[in-house]
């Protein structure tokens, strides 16, 4: 869905599972704070009441593709009309951890067409300015999300996630606005590159700045 061009801006972060999106989505929020912009952060799935059942049922029993999609669907809903859209109507940079690239790479892994789903979202949900996938073998992937002490849930299964990850591949390949990290990199190196691709693209469509926190431009 497209938007205003004086809105805010909308950054999302992309990968499979141990990837480091949640650490480096937290990181880059506080440092561009830092540099005054007015940051909304937020993930998917929410904690609505959609998102909870979701996470419970990775550790409860997966419930079947086509109302596990449902339900994915159902909480983003949610979370545009209350959260994305709100923000980005005030100016604000909303940096999300997972969006429906992650609905359209896992429930299409689970045998679903990602193209329908990914039109199907592209229908109410606004569109990224940027998207930031942290790419990382499945292999690691695996070892780092045992390493933190995690249990291999029902999400992280080793075939389950090569699907996923090829269909990440195919989707943000050739998309506009896409930046591939190689997620071994030094978590210090992928924070401050993610950081300077925002104020990049944030250069090219600078979202107003909050008010209420007196933040100024930095760049
Ligand atoms: P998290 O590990 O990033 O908190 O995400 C929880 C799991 O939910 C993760 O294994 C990926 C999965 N997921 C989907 O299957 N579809 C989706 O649309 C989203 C947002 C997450």
């Amino acid at each position: 869905m497209l938007r205003p061009l004086d809105s805010g801006l909308l950054v999302v972060i992309e990968g499979i599972d141990g990837s480091g999106k949640s650490t480096l989505t937290r990181q880059l929020a506080e440092k561009l704070e830092h540099a005054g912009d007015c940051v909304v952060l937020s993930r998917e799935p929410t904690q609505g009441p959609y998102g909870r059942r979701l996470r419970d049922s990775a550790t409860t029993g997966r419930l079947p593709p086509t109302e596990e999609l449902e339900l994915f669907v159902a909480d983003r809903r949610e979370h545009v009309e209350g959260l994305i859209l709100p923000s980005l109507k005030e100016g604000k940079l909303v940096i999300l951890d997972r969006y429906y690239f992650s609905t359209a790479a896992y429930q299409g892994a689970r045998g679903l067409d990602w193209r329908r789903i990914l039109d199907e979202n592209e229908q109410f949900a606004p569109d990224p300015d940027l998207t930031i996938f942290l790419d990382l073998s499945v292999e690691e992937s695996l070892k780092r999300v045992c390493e933190r002490g995690d249990f291999a849930n029902s999400f992280e299964q080793a075939e389950a996630l090569e699907r996923v990850r090829a269909i990440y591949h195919s989707l943000l390949a050739r998309r506009p606005g896409t930046v591939w990290f190689d997620a071994r990199e030094l978590a210090d190196r992928v924070l401050e590159r993610a950081f300077r691709v925002v104020v990049e693209v944030r250069s090219g469509r600078a979202p107003r700045n909050c008010a209420l926190t007196g933040a100024t431009e930095k760049n």
